[in-house]
């Protein structure tokens, strides 16, 4: 079977965790947890990394900080992975879905604008939606597979409201915008580096950023709010910090970011290069903006494609011996959010019943890259 995205530990992942686990070192104090930090700011070009046990307890924390409180609505897209959601709600508030651009699969700005506008009012120095009057509390934005939107736009929109533009870069380590790096894009940003992810720490997460206060209020809800040196705690705090033994994984990955990423890259070049006949037959590819990380690859099946169809032809890869799995199921059809204010999703929805995720991890080789375009090209064409 080749498989659709499974970690690659040629490095010194070994040689770290033995020093780890020789050390004693094993759980949220050690040296390889500082070195982590240290290594995911300076990838993302952030002056703080703060290493989380993983990218949902990363985000949860990074509300929290920013203020997201019970009540509250945080806009994201419909079309994220349902941990983008399910942060939220574990602040007690809701998300408020709103659609992504075609271009991108990322948010879209003119949908967060226009919806703002239109739906929202402000009312003592907050913003609030009319329909419901709960306040609108953070901006979160999601790097879909590692692409970048227009930030600019979405900085303009988080001033204009006075919201915290936090991001779930959960997908996008690796990526640039710009010719820069993705660090100082946002108030925060949060990574994953769980096993399906470019580099993976087993499981683990790291929110980055420039702003001290804010990364430093997310480093003290993440180690339960204690203030040494005595059993005190000023706040209700989190048990979620990455362990040493995670970072040593991290350690050793984050070495390889580099070629990792681009190989990352090449896998989907390859595919589009390799696939481009089935344009033909109306296929498109998955998406990418100028510097994207290109964590996953895929195929984008004709417009009306049923889903029941694009699950057989997983199953049909499947018994080739190539994993092929369909893609995220936007948020406001899962049952926990059946109820979130949700405006028009409509690219989100006449998408997402149509995608097909190749294989595209970063040890997949040539022999391996070719017997998946064969396969789906005998389906396809
Ligand atoms: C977009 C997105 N957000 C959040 C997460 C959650 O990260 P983790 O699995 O590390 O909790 C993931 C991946 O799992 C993701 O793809």
């Amino acid at each position: 079977m080749i498989p659709l995205s499974v970690p690659n530990l040629t490095g010194n992942e070994k040689k770290y965790l033995i020093d780890c686990i020789d050390s004693t070192f094993v759980s949220s104090v050690g040296e390889y947890v500082n070195r982590f930090e240290s290594m995911t700011a300076e990838a993302t070009g952030s002056r703080y990394a703060v290493a989380t046990s993983s990218g949902t307890t990363g985000i949860h924390a990074a509300l929290t900080a920013a203020g997201v409180t019970y009540g509250d609505l945080v806009v994201i897209p419909t079309f994220t992975f349902i941990a983008s959601a399910n942060s939220v709600k574990h602040c007690g508030a809701d998300p408020y879905l709103m659609d992504i651009s075609a271009d991108s699969w990322c948010l879209s700005p003119e949908a967060v604008r226009d919806n703002l506008a239109k739906k929202c009012r402000r009312e003592n120095g907050m913003l609030v939606h009319a329909e419901t009057g709960r306040r609108i509390a953070a901006l979160m934005p999601v790097y879909t597979l590692g692409n970048i939107p227009d930030m600019e736009a979405f900085r303009e929109i988080a001033d204009e409201y006075t919201l915290p533009l936090i991001v779930d870069a959960a997908c996008a380590a690796g990526a640039t915008y710009k010719g820069g790096n993705i660090g100082p894009l946002a108030d925060v940003s949060i990574l994953s580096f769980n096993g399906n992810k470019t580099i993976t720490c087993g499981g683990g997460g790291a929110a980055v950023g420039n702003d001290e206060k804010l990364l430093g209020h997310i480093r003290h809800l993440t180690t339960t709010a204690r203030v040494w040196p005595d059993y005190d705690f000023d706040e209700a705090g989190f048990n979620y910090r990455m362990t040493n033994i995670q970072a040593a994984v991290g350690c050793a990955q984050m070495e390889n970011l580099g070629p990792f990423v681009k190989t990352k890259r090449r896998i989907r070049t390859y595919y589009e290069e390799r696939l481009s006949a089935l344009k033909e037959v109306g296929i498109s590819f998955f998406p990418t903006t100028p510097g994207s990380s290109c964590w996953f690859s895929g195929i984008v099946l004709p417009e009306g494609t049923d889903f029941s169809y694009t699950k057989k032809l997983c199953a049909d890869l499947k018994d080739k011996g190539i994993e092929a799995k369909t893609f995220w199921k936007p948020v406001h059809l899962q049952k926990p959010y059946a109820g979130a204010p949700c405006e028009d999703v409509r690219t989100a929805e006449g998408l997402w019943q149509r995608l097909i995720a190749l294989p595209c991890s970063t040890g997949i080789s040539d022999e391996e890259l070719e017997t998946v375009s064969r396969t789906v090209t005998a389906l396809l064409a």
